[in-house]
């Protein structure tokens, strides 16, 4: 195959995933993912259990990903000690449960991974974007975004360079297993605490 033309930032939009735009040919390099986006992305959205946004440059999907609403229950959910203190910490402990987004799935076309054919990093700039949306448009209580990573280097040392906290102490061995992080909305208007 031969090399793709690098493209511009400018040159991207973000959409909706509708069913006009063709997702065949996108290969992150995890087969669930591309699956995920081919065959249950739509369904999903009508049955309303996540929503999925797509990054275009001239129609080609180059990444993707969905969000879903979430909830963080001190109680309920297994939480490392110093996660489970910072999140009760001063004015917030009198919550037991945070209102949070989830980025439920999350990927970059091989081609365009690490700043590839493209000027901007796309994972961080889809991150990014997420942060600022969340933490600025006040149209419901978010106090955290949310993810269960992938348990690999790669994906678990992506969303720490974006900011995100392991939520266990100590990961799985099984790379089947995900690890829940969390990223402080708050942490972008300063310190609340
Ligand atoms: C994980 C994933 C989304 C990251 O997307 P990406 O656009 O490649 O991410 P970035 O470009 O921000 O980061 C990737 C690399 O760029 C480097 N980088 C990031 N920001 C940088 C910067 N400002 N300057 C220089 N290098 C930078 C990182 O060190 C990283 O290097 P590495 O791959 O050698 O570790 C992508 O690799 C992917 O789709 N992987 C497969 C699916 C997946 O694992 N999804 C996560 C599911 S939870």
């Amino acid at each position: 195959m031969s090399e793709p033309t690098p493209i511009k930032s400018s040159e991207i939009i973000l959409r909706k995933l509708d069913d006009t735009m063709d997702v065949s040919s996108f290969d992150c390099g995890i087969e669930e993912l591309n699956g995920f986006l081919r065959e249950n992305a739509l369904e999903d959205f009508r049955r309303r259990m996540n929503v999925t946004y797509v990054l275009l440059h001239a129609k080609r999907v180059i990444a993707y990903y969905c969000i879903l609403a979430d909830r963080i229950d001190t109680k309920v959910d297994p939480i490392r000690r110093s996660v489970r203190d910072r999140l009760k910490r001063k004015s917030d402990y009198r919550y037991t449960s945070f209102p949070s987004i989830k980025i439920g799935r999350l990927a970059v076309d091989k081609d365009f991974q690490s700043a590839n054919h493209c000027d901007v990093h796309l994972g961080q700039l889809i991150v990014s974007g997420l942060k600022f949306q969340y933490a600025t448009e006040r149209q419901f209580g978010c106090r955290y975004l949310t993810v269960d990573a992938m348990n690999n280097d790669r994906t678990i040392s992506f969303y720490k360079r974006n900011g995100f906290i392991p939520m266990i102490a100590k990961p799985s061995d099984n790379p089947e297993d995900t690890i829940p992080m969390l990223f402080d909305l708050a942490t972008m208007q300063g310190n609340i605490a």
